[in-house]
């Protein structure tokens, strides 16, 4: 039999405590945008330790919302093919990826075997999401609940102030066209919350970001 004395096993303790903490993180499914800003530019995908491309073979704007989500970049406005944010070099990790669009993560689409592609980095696909704005709960991703980035957070927009300048503004910017009226349906997923973001456009802004955005705080 063995004995070990407390000071012992407080060390034993502490050892394995530890060396658990030397474990690596999981780093499976981590992406990133490299590009202009955070939310938007050449996707890449971590495996192996090494960041590689993605193929722009087939790509839709429904594996953007994907991407986009994944990012909590918010709205994603555009898939841009043939290296528009330059050629990644090393590995292309990815290949004919084909989304519908309610994944948790790009890797969960229909993807070939990774490491597996026919393409060259000219063919390596951007992404460009909104960032500050996104559209929550529709039917697609042109209607919705809307919520804007502010002060560090997601808030959602008043409805009181919400108006067809307003519309026309956010709908510029997540390359929907025109609004269609009724813009607004009451949304009553709190009644006790009213906190949210009063926004005031004159509507020729090309972003929300831009319009007179004021956090209001408060409950019933
Ligand atoms: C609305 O969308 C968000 C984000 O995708 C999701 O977490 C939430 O469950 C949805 N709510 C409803 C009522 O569908
Ligand atoms: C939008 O319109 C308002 C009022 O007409 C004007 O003051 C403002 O400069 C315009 N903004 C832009 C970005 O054109």
């Amino acid at each position: 039999m063995v004995f070990i004395s407390s000071d012992k096993l407080h060390y034993a303790l502490y050892l394995s405590i530890a060396l658990l903490s030397l474990l690596p993180l999981t780093e499976c499914g981590q992406i990133r945008l490299v590009g202009p800003s955070r939310c938007s530019g050449r996707l890449e995908v971590l495996h192996e330790d090494k960041w590689g491309t993605v193929c722009d073979d087939h790509w839709r704007i429904t594996n953007a919302v994907v991407v986009c989500r994944e990012l909590d970049c918010g709205t994603a406005l555009e898939v841009v093919k043939g290296a528009f944010f330059g050629m990644g070099k090393d590995e292309i990790w990815l290949d004919d990826v084909q989304c519908a669009g309610h994944e948790s993560s790009i890797l969960k689409c229909a993807h070939r075997q990774l490491g597996e592609s026919n393409c060259g980095h000219n063919e390596d696909v951007g992404i460009i999401c909104s960032d500050n704005v996104r559209v929550l709960n529709g039917s697609n991703r042109c209607n919705g609940r809307v919520e804007v980035h502010h002060n560090g957070h997601w808030s959602r927009v008043c409805s009181s102030d919400w108006g067809i300048s307003e519309a026309d503004t956010l709908c510029r910017e997540i390359n929907c066209g025109v609004p269609v009226t009724p813009s607004v349906v009451p949304h009553f997923d709190d009644a006790h919350d009213m906190s949210g973001v009063k926004t005031s456009c004159f509507g020729n802004e090309s972003s929300i970001a831009q319009c007179t955005l004021q956090e209001l705080k408060g409950s019933l």
